[in-house]
């Protein structure tokens, strides 16, 4: 079974801009956001994932974001370290939740900044992890001491694609989505080293935040994509559920931004 932690949007809004989606002054519709939030729970449940809950927090509206929270390793919880002072307080209450869970605790160093699995995603046995925007590349060597895995460090290049979960999604032990706009050319060359089958999105679908998908062995949860990218990945055999994300992308985030896995690597457990 599948176990993930998600955080109600309580306190969800947009109160503050750290990304360039982000606008003070086009706020969600707490109701829609509601709603499109349950329809990611639902189908969760619907699909065998057992979710974990965590309480959400006046005054950290972005706490919704758990892919943020740090990263998952076995009995390990890397915990983040948030570049912007605005989301830096939700850190302990994740560590909290996960301290009373009885996983092992590590932090990073204070000077170096990371912001969990929103910026480090698993390749098989290999981490592959965004840095610049939110995380730095000095983290990394750090975390793949704690992990004992390879650690692949790309760079991200587009403001408004700040973690690598928005450009770049894997699907199974060959593939993963990937969005070239996000990345210089020795990015792209690395992720190739390491991916047979590396498939890029249109920019159309990138900023639909179609590579911020839920994969759940051949089923993927994103929001609305083009007929094409649908069709490209039910050829391979997967299953796709558009679901309507449109109140979370004001904060600049979808549905892996609300999802944090609490197994890792996932790949190796098929
Ligand atoms: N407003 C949030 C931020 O800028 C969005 C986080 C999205 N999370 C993600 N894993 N990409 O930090």
């Amino acid at each position: 079974m599948i176990n993930i932690l998600m955080c109600r949007p309580a306190y969800y809004a947009v109160q503050y801009k750290i990304n360039p989606w982000m606008d003070t002054h086009i706020q969600p519709d707490a109701s829609l956001a509601h709603q499109q939030w349950d329809n990611l729970l639902d189908q969760f449940k619907n699909n065998d994932v057992q979710v974990h809950l965590i309480d959400p927090q006046p005054e950290l509206p972005d706490m919704v974001f758990t892919a943020n929270a740090g990263l998952v390793f076995n009995n390990t919880f890397i915990v983040s370290r948030f570049r912007y002072p605005q989301r830096q307080k939700e850190a302990d209450f994740f560590l909290n939740w996960f301290k009373e869970r009885d996983y092992e605790i590590r932090h990073l160093p204070e000077q170096y900044y990371f912001e969990g699995e929103g910026d480090a995603l698993f390749f098989k046995d290999t981490l592959i992890a965004g840095y610049r925007y939110r995380s730095d590349i000095h983290a990394h060597r750090f975390i793949s001491e704690i992990i004992e895995c390879e650690v692949l460090s790309v760079e991200l290049t587009h403001p408004s694609f700040y973690h690598l979960d928005t450009c770049f999604c894997p699907l199974d032990q060959d593939s993963a989505l990937y969005y070239p706009g996000a990345f210089d050319a020795y990015g792209v060359k690395v992720l190739e080293s390491v991916i047979p089958n590396l498939m890029a999105v249109s920019d159309e679908d990138a900023h639909n935040f179609c590579c911020n998908a839920v994969v759940l062995g051949k089923k993927i949860i994103l929001n609305q994509c083009s007929h094409s990218l649908k069709v490209m990945l039910e050829d391979m055999g997967f299953q796709i559920t558009q679901l309507a994300f449109n109140e979370f992308i004001k904060a600049g985030g979808s549905s892996k931004c609300m999802t944090l896995f609490l197994e890792n690597p996932r790949d190796s457990r098929h």
